[in-house]
């Protein structure tokens, strides 16, 4: 592609017109841009060779890195025999019977959230995003570290706002300059960040301190502790710290973006919300991942937000050695961009693909997406630890918020609210409902 072409989307800052245009131009396009390769792959069989018959010769690699000053060595960009590692002391926490532990925090989150748009004037519009947000965050803390609301909630909650807002605003440039330079916006982030490892550190030294020898804890910080003290090969402080912010990194904004557009498509079909509202009437809410087959369409509209708005839409893969890739020649230090988009709204896999349609996934396997050519929760062997977590969570929350409240747009006859790109596929414009209690 030639630079000419790329420019006007670069210099907007509107990214995911680069990336449709790209997926227009072909199936595999490169872009040089500030002394990167950029590869954009939209062909899903390319795509599915990346993550997994090529996955070896690929790494996060540069770009992926970037998140590094805050996220530290954690499992998201790191590679090789420290990922290997990190996975494996990391997965036992996450995996399919471990969740039930963190119902209890999912289900005060969320009746935290329903409490909260009770006490509401129902004429008065909700910011979708805003509120998931909160909800999402809240299970988080209490998941991960045990903190439920008081005084360091509220200073943790804070802190990560403003580091994930800084993430979302620095994620909408391809190419950013780096953190070292001493810019002012530079300088407010590092001291952000070194604010939030403060916190960190000091929430790892407390429940270090108080867990008691015999405790069974539901939190994952508790957990891990339980585990070093039988296993001293386990993470130390600074890893688990690097761990810990990147859960909250990769865990926290991302199912609240996919949430409100969930409920933001919910809201403006009332068929597919009467049929919603009668599932999870008359169904229990999961308490384990094999439980969410239970409730279909929350499942759908879950699903269904994460194939329109994947989070985020494009993988990043640097590529380790030179090879070839669907007869296009890669070079060592390439920069592959997965676009997810490419995937989920073409026709190979989905009919009427741009219709948001929750009754898609009858049968649908949630445990081999990339099969089905859905890649919300990436593919192969980086494929997201957190997904059942998510899943879990995300059905449960559609199906209580069905359950308790009817869901309208504040302004039916206003245009879509389009997606924009910033590192996630966030609204372009406030997602606002009015909600009705039932
Ligand atoms: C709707 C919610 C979520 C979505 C859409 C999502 C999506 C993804 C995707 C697409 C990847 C793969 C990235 C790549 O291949 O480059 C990933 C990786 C990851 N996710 Fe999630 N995620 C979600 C929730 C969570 C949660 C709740 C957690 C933790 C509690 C989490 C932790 C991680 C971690 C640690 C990785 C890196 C895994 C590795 O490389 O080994 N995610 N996520």
């Amino acid at each position: 592609m030639p630079i000419w072409r790329a420019l006007p989307p670069l210099l907007d800052r509107d990214l995911l017109r680069l990336f449709e245009s790209a997926a227009l131009a072909g199936p595999v396009v490169r872009l040089d841009v500030a002394g990167y390769r950029l590869i954009q792959v939209s062909d899903p069989a390319l795509m599915r060779e990346v993550l997994l018959d090529k996955a070896k010769a690929y790494r996060k690699g540069r770009l992926m890195r970037r998140l590094g000053a805050v996220t530290g060595e954690g499992l998201l960009i790191n590679d090789g025999e420290v990922w290997k590692r990190h996975r494996r002391l990391t997965n036992p926490a996450l995996a399919a019977g471990a969740l039930p532990r963190y119902v209890p925090a999912m289900r005060q989150a969320v009746a935290d959230t329903i409490a909260r748009w009770r006490r509401r004037d129902p004429a008065q519009p909700l910011d979708l995003l805003g509120e998931l947000s909160a909800s999402t965050l809240a299970c988080l803390l209490d998941s991960i570290f045990g903190i439920r609301a008081d005084a360091r909630f509220a200073r943790v909650s804070e802190v990560i706002h403003s580091l994930l807002d800084e993430l979302v605003r620095r994620g909408s440039a391809l190419v950013a300059p780096p953190l070292a330079w001493p810019t002012p916006a530079n300088w407010v982030f590092r001291r952000r960040i070194a604010e939030a490892n403060a916190i960190l550190d000091d929430i790892i030294a407390t429940r270090s301190q108080t867990l008691a020898d015999h405790e069974e804890p539901a939190d994952l910080l508790g957990q891990w502790l339980v585990q070093r003290r039988r296993d001293g090969e386990h993470f130390s402080d600074g890893e688990m710290r690097d761990e810990l912010m990147t859960m909250l990194i990769a865990g926290h904004q991302s199912l609240a973006i996919a949430l409100a557009w969930a409920l933001y498509h919910v809201a403006q079909d009332p068929a597919l919300q009467t049929q919603l509202q009668q599932e999870s009437d008359g169904a229990e809410l999961p308490s384990e991942i094999d439980e969410i087959d239970k409730l279909p369409l929350a499942r759908g509209a879950f699903l269904e937000a994460l194939r329109l708005y994947p989070q985020p839409p494009i993988l990043l893969r640097e590529a380790m050695a030179p090879h070839r890739l669907g007869g296009y020649r890669i070079r060592r230090g390439d920069q592959l961009l997965l676009c997810l988009p490419a995937l989920h709204r073409g026709a190979e896999y989905w009919s009427d693909p741009e219709r948001f349609d929750a009754s898609r996934y009858t049968g649908f396997n949630v445990n081999a997406m990339m099969q089905g050519g859905h890649l919300g929760f990436g593919g192969g062997s980086r494929s997201c630890i957190g997904r059942r977590f998510a899943l879990l969570e995300g059905v449960l929350l559609i199906a209580a918020i069905a359950r308790a409240f009817t869901l309208r747009l504040a302004a039916p006859d206003a245009d879509p609210v389009p997606p924009r790109f910033a590192g996630m596929l966030v609204p372009a414009r406030p997602l606002r409902v009015l909600a009705t209690a039932r």
